[in-house]
Parts: structure tokens; sequence; C-alpha cells
């Protein structure tokens, strides 16, 4: 299938956690000046892209999913000016930018929601949200049995100012993140003009949150109550999530970004099991990609990778879709703990990471994968931050793991990422000195090397990025394969090192000991490389 070429069919996008990229005041949390001081180690790193996570107007009680002005910056993260000003040097140094669009739900501290908490039941002020009467003789049940993603019930009681309690609202997630009504015109309305207020402003597409959430089985029906309502399990069908009415949406978004100059991406995020059902997102008149959850579960295996792979590309290729590969994000363990932790977890890491930037179609990486960071699993309990730590009874510790900020330079925390003697906003371990920028940059073997490198090759050459594969010959637990023309991808998955028939040169391996000789390949245990074919 002939396709146009569309930046993101093949771009390598840099996830930016804003607030834990870069502090350029010293406060303890990220923010936009902090990102533009640090743009040229992305134009170095060589990614073709960057999505900034929310840094609108928020208390933060989800980290800045819960928005309370869709166009404003919160004044951490800086101001309208800063953003622009970030959005003019990326655009300068070649990087295109695109932003969260947080949809499904706002926060509690949304004009909106509060102009709903002060009005009547069945006001007009209401119709936004989900409210409802409870159950019960005195409405004192949850109108169903809905679960939040974060823990508990997904509806909270609202009580008057003498005390006397009323309805219920709506939240899939924290009590701080009521959910719009998404059969209200008004919320369709204000989403159309958000999206354009950003365009207006030349971002190049949005990542949009809980995509396969917004519309919800009009009924409310209780659920099975043994129903895990977990999204990051994607596997259960739930009454709020993947309904047909979203797609609706989406083909009047797409109109939407098309109207605008320039290619502007729409890229879901739905966790939704089957890749037939993700494919349904990107009907050629809907969104432009979704992140592939079925690749970043998968576990260290190759032949369910293989599958997965298969699969992913199958389902794309029947819409037209380029597929999308991820590792990591602000939601999951990092991978290089995912897969094993330590000296192990680190090789392996290594090793996807040839096999993600060496498949068909385009790539997104999470800020601090490129210094193999792993996941902070013993941050203090008084630190954690993540509603769910609170909503699960304190049982789950939640994704602050994998958002402790990125070490720059320097010996001691908080290594550079805000000025001396500045507190993060969580604790930077100090055994993260040795994997700080400063001490990979330049230094042969590295991982930030190897990330540079592969890169660097996959800009350069042809048979990389969007395209085809052809499966190779290969033992079990090795997967090999051909992109056109001239690059062969082998990735050994196996603890034991392997031999493959090969010809050609390595371009770059994800660890010691890969060569090349009479014809035969080999691949230590544990490791992957490129070669010209
Ligand atoms: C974001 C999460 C957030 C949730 C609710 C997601 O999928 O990635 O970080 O907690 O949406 O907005």
């Amino acid at each position: 299938m002939q396709h146009e070429a569309h930046w993101w069919r093949e771009a390598a996008i840099y996830q930016i956690y804003v607030r834990s990229f870069a502090d350029s005041n010293g406060d303890g949390e990220g923010d936009l000046a902090g990102i533009r001081e640090r743009l040229p180690h992305l134009t170095e790193l060589g990614v073709d892209a960057i999505w900034l996570t929310p840094f609108y107007v928020s208390p933060l009680a989800d980290g800045g999913y819960d928005v309370a002005d869709y166009r404003d910056v919160d004044p951490r993260f800086g101001t309208l000016d800063d953003f622009d000003a970030l959005l003019k040097d990326a655009h300068e140094q070649g990087i295109r930018l695109i932003i969260d669009v947080v949809p499904n739900h706002s926060s509690s501290e949304h004009v909106w929601f509060r102009e709903a908490v002060a009005a009547e039941p069945g006001a007009p002020a209401r119709a936004r949200y989900i409210f409802r009467d409870g159950k019960g003789p005195d409405g004192e049940e949850p109108p169903n049995n809905w679960k939040s993603i974060f823990g508990g019930p997904a509806w909270t009681r609202l009580t008057r100012p003498d005390g006397t309690p009323e309805q219920w609202y709506l939240h899939l997630f924290d009590p701080g993140q009521p959910d719009f009504d998404w059969t209200h015109q008004e919320v369709h309305d204000e989403f159309d003009d958000v999206l354009r207020f950003w365009m207006d402003r030349g971002v190049d597409g949005f990542r949009i949150d809980v995509a396969h959430g917004m519309v919800k089985d009009p009924t409310l029906p209780d659920i099975d109550p043994d129903a895990k309502a977990d999204m990051l399990d994607g596997s259960t069908s739930l009454p709020y999530f993947d309904q047909d009415g979203v797609h609706e949406i989406y083909r009047r978004w797409s109109r939407i970004a098309a109207s605008y100059e320039g290619d502007r991406a729409l890229v879901a995020e739905a966790w939704v099991e089957d890749s037939d059902r993700i494919a349904r997102y990107l009907r050629p008149d809907e969104l432009h990609q979704a992140f592939n959850f079925e690749y970043l579960t998968a576990p260290w295996d190759a032949a369910r990778l293989r599958e997965v792979i298969d699969g992913s590309l199958k389902a794309n290729d029947a819409v037209g879709a380029t597929t999308t590969w991820v590792l990591s994000n602000h939601d999951v363990v990092r991978h290089v703990t995912r897969f094993g932790d330590g000296e192990q977890g680190l090789r392996r890491a290594r090793a996807a990471t040839l096999l993600m930037l060496g498949l068909p179609g385009s790539a997104y990486i999470y800020q601090g994968e490129e210094l193999g960071l792993p996941e902070v699993t013993d941050l203090p309990e008084d630190a954690l931050q993540d509603p769910n730590w609170e909503r699960s009874g304190r049982t789950e510790r939640g994704r602050d793991g994998c958002r402790v900020p990125l070490p720059w330079e320097g010996e001691t925390a908080p290594f550079g990422f805000g000025s001396e003697g500045s507190t993060p906003w969580l604790p930077m371990p100090e055994r993260w000195a040795g994997l700080s920028r400063a001490s990979q940059n330049g230094v042969e073997g590295s991982t930030l090397e190897l990330y540079k490198t592969a890169l660097r090759l996959r800009r350069e050459l042809d048979a990389l990025g969007d395209g085809s594969m052809n499966w190779l010959d290969s033992p079990e637990g090795v997967l090999y394969f051909e992109r056109e023309p001239g690059v062969r991808v082998a990735v050994n998955m196996t603890e034991a090192p392997v031999e493959l028939a090969a010809s050609g040169e390595v371009l770059v391996a994800s660890g010691p000991g890969v060569e090349v000789s009479e014809g035969t390949l080999t691949l230590p245990a544990e490791s992957s490389a490129w070669l010209s074919a």
C-alpha cells in the first residue's frame, strides 16, 4: 500500500514527563524553561519529535492529568510565553512537538465543575459531568458498582455546606478527576476549541489521554463485580471503555486536524487489548497512531514477541496506519526493571532497544531510558505522590518509581536536574551518579551512545523506519529479520550465545562480543545487532 509520507509514520518520539525532566528555577519541579535549555541534548540524541505530558493549570492530584484550565500553563511549569519559546526553539532545531490532551475528565478545580457543585441537582451546570442520585432509601449507596482505576468506588458523594449529603459524581480515576458527560454538546465544542487553541499556537499534534474512554454506556449498568477494573490491564470489556460512540468524536477531531496546515498528528492512548480493536481508532478518517501496549506488556519471550509484532503489523496495515513500538512510559515500571533489573535487566533493555528501533513504524522513547534508568523501587513512603498509593489503602506504591527526575551531571543529587541544593519533588537515588547523562556522554559502550548511534542510523538508512520486514530463519529464542534495502536485525533472547548465517558488517550492537566472520554472526546471550545485508 502506498502512503503519504506523514512525519509520524517513522518518527522516533521522545516522551518528556515535564515535572521530572529539568528544573530551571530550583523549585524542585521540572518546567518548560528547563526543557528549552536542554533541547540541544535531544537534538544530539537524534529524536524527531517530543511529546510533553500535561503542563496545564492543575492541582496535580494526578500529576497534571487533572486539568483545571486547558488553555494555560501551570505557574509551576512556566507561562504561555515559555511554551511559545520552547515550541519555536524545538522547530528551529528540527524537532516537532506534540502535547497531551485530557478529554475524559477535568480537575475538580475546573470552573465548570465548581459551577456544577454550586448548582442544584438537575441544573444545567451539572449536565457537563455525570451526576446521579444514589441508590438506597437515602441515596447513600453509589449509583452503580463501577470502580476507580486508582482503587475504591468510581463515585463520590457531594455534601452541602450544612452537611446534608446529596448527589454523587462519577470519576473513573481520582475524585479530583470528574468525568465529563460526552453526550453534552458543550463538551464537544469545548474540546474542538481546545484543539484549535494549541494548533493555532503551532503544535504538531496531540497524545489523547484515555482515548478509549469518554463515551459511557448510557444506562450506566453494573459491571461484573469480579471484573478487574484496571485500565492498564486492558483485557476486560467495560461499559465505559472502547464504546462505539467514541469513534464519532475522532472523526470530527480528524477533520479539525486536517483543516490545519502541516501534518498534525493525533495519537491514541487506548488500553484496548485486541490489536484489531485498536486499529478501529486508526481508520483513515480517525486518528493517526496508537501506542502499542501489547508490545509494551509482552514478556521477555521471543515467540510471544514475534506473535505481537506480526499481529500489530497486520492489524495496522489493514487500516493503512503505521505501527508504533514502545517499551516504557510514565505509567509503567521502567523496562530495565521489568526485564529483570540489575545487569541482566540492562542487558535485555539494550537488546530490546535495537529491536524496537529496527521494527517498521515509529517508536516512543520515555525520558531516561536512553540512560538505562531502572525503576526506583525504594522511594520512602512519605515521598509517594501517585493517587494509587492512598486510594489502594497504601497497598500499591503506584507509578512514582518511573517518574523520578533525570540525572544530568555531577556526583550528588539533584545531579543537575535543578540547581545545587534544590530538593527534587521525588528523591533521586545517590547511586544514579554513574547513570547521569554527563557520565555516559561520549563514553563508548554507554547506553546513551547506543541510543545515539541507533537513532542516527535509523535516520540515515532508508531501510529503517516506515516500511515492511521479512523474517529470516533462526533458532528458537532468536528474532531475525530483514529490512529492505540491506539491513538485518538480529536479537538473541536466550541465555546462551547463538550463531546465525549472515554476511556484511555489524552496524551497531547492544553489547560486546558481537561479530560477523566467514558468513556467521555470533550473538552473545541476550544481545542484539543491526547488520548490513
Ligand atoms: C495517563 C495517566 C493518568 C490517566 C488519567 C493516563 O492514561 O497516562 O498518567 O493517570 O490517564 O488521566
